[in-house]
């Protein structure tokens, strides 16, 4: 699957995700599942801790320092259905693991992605798309994402910044909106196997709720933006929001199970102006 058939292009104009239960095999999977502990032992800024735990929430940028997730960044299964969505290159806008873990993992309020990359990074439009994909199975209990279909055709909608709720500030919408918004398009929440992907627009209004559950729910999403679309204020540190604004270059199809050489340009630690903000 490198190119949306004209189907998926209706339901994806119409919903705002495409989901693509088990995409990826066990073994593409494993190249990246076994890479997870190591990355979130690593005592790195790129390691956003829980509030008040030591659980890992996020794990930022292992595209700059990993040779497995390098390799997913130029996945021609979750780089070319995007470039044909923009007709243009893409870059990494973002590149994150979220953990979700079992019992620790907090909530992600209801926010759109796109109203935190214009207010913080300054993208101009919303030509950029998150892909994830499932590295755990999926399920009602651990804390799968909600979207609410059709509410990408809003735009961006008035957000307040909340830094208090979770260990991540994020630019949120307010349950009068939310309920408004669920009253029209209702929400769904996309499950299935690891190695599932979902693709969803930067304007699509989603959340997700805390894991209780035994089981962890880590996914790995790639924001990818329109080069045309790069962002114009550097205010987040770069390995929140990237300053490598070249066209990703896809590797081959097989490129999880063969051990082709990618560069890894934050291998001996990450650059110090790309921790802070300018
Ligand atoms: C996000 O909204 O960026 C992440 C939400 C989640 O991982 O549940
Ligand atoms: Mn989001």
């Amino acid at each position: 699957m490198e190119q949306l058939s004209q189907e998926q292009l209706k339901e994806f104009d119409e919903k705002g995700f495409l989901f693509f239960p088990s995409l990826f095999e066990t073994a593409e999977m494993e190249s990246l599942t076994s890479q997870l502990d190591d990355l979130f032992a690593l005592d790195i800024v790129c390691n956003l801790r829980e509030k008040g735990k030591k659980a890992v929430r996020t794990n930022w940028a292992a595209h700059n320092y990993n040779s497995a997730f390098a390799r997913l960044s130029r996945h021609p299964r979750m780089i070319k259905p995007v470039e044909q969505l923009f007709d243009e290159g893409v870059y990494m806008h973002q590149f994150k693991v979220n953990a979700k873990a079992a019992f620790d993992g907090d909530v992600w309020q209801w926010h759109q992605d796109f109203g935190t990359w214009h207010a913080d990074d300054l993208m101009p439009e919303p030509r950029a798309m998150n892909i994830a994909i499932f590295l755990d199975d999926v399920n009602e209990h651990n804390g799968p994402l909600m979207f609410i279909p059709g509410s990408h055709k809003q735009g961006v909608l008035e957000a307040g910044h909340d830094t208090e709720t979770t260990s991540y500030p994020l630019w949120t919408l307010d349950p009068k909106t939310i309920s408004s918004l669920v009253r029209e398009g209702g929400i769904v929440s996309p499950k299935g196997r690891a190695g599932s992907m979902i693709l969803f627009h930067s304007c699509l209004v989603h959340a997700s709720g805390s894991n209780l559950s035994p089981w962890d729910r880590k996914a790995v999403y790639l924001s990818l933006c329109a080069v045309s679309n790069h962002i114009k204020r550097f205010k987040r540190p770069g390995y929140i929001a990237g300053r490598e604004f070249a066209p990703i270059e896809c590797l081959p199809d097989d490129c999880l199970v063969q051990d082709y050489e990618v560069s890894l340009p934050w291998s001996d630690g990450i650059p110090t102006e790309e921790l802070q903000g300018i």
